[in-house]
């Protein structure tokens, strides 16, 4: 397994759309490992290969990570599971959330989406399968991370006010870090 580097939004390559995958071969279960890797490394619950500049249709998630209501969180990687070329067969009602991204760091905003959802996808071992969940993270994960195969984030839910002020600290956190990496490579 290897980290594989997230892209921090605004970029380019966030607004472009994942491609199906059909076949579960060796480089996109290489893929999947990584893609969990990553995820945990960041401490986030859901991560789609567009946000490390892959154009594939796979997610990475691990929602039992944190706890529901009435229940003990599980350990890292007890819930992980991955949804290869996920489509929406059902999504009905409302379910407000606050949601973060690993795209976005330090933003969290409300977002509404369908409440109730079953999703059909491949897992890692090439099987067809279903999930459905009601008004739970799972449900809020599975269509923040669909949104990211067809590049779009959590902003592009928000108002246009909203989202540019997330925008300009985004740039200036870039900013940052670009300087910051420059900074380390002159210390040598
Ligand atoms: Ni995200």
């Amino acid at each position: 397994m290897a980290l594989r580097d997230i892209l921090v939004w605004p970029d380019p390559r966030l607004k472009q759309k994942g491609k199906p995958v059909l076949d579960v071969d060796a480089t996109v279960r290489k893929l999947c490992d990584d893609l969990a890797e990553t995820m945990y490394e960041a401490n986030g619950v859901g991560l789609a290969a567009p946000q490390v500049g892959v154009l594939m249709n796979v997610i990475a998630m691990d929602v039992d990570q944190r706890a529901a209501e009435g229940e003990e969180p599980k350990k890292k990687g007890e819930g992980l599971f991955w949804l290869i070329d996920p489509v929406l067969k059902v999504g009905e009602g409302e379910f407000t959330y606050t949601e973060g991204c690993l795209s976005i760091p330090d933003e969290y905003e409300e977002v509404t989406r369908f409440g109730h959802i079953v999703v059909e996808y491949t897992d890692r071992d090439g099987k067809r399968k279903q999930k459905e969940a009601t008004n739970t993270l799972l449900s809020v994960c599975v269509q923040h991370e669909m949104d990211h195969l067809q590049g779009k984030l959590f902003v592009d839910h928000l108002s246009a006010l909203k989202r540019e002020l997330i925008r300009r600290r985004m740039k200036k956190l870039k900013t940052q870090r670009e300087a910051e990496r420059k900074g380390e490579a002159t210390a040598l």
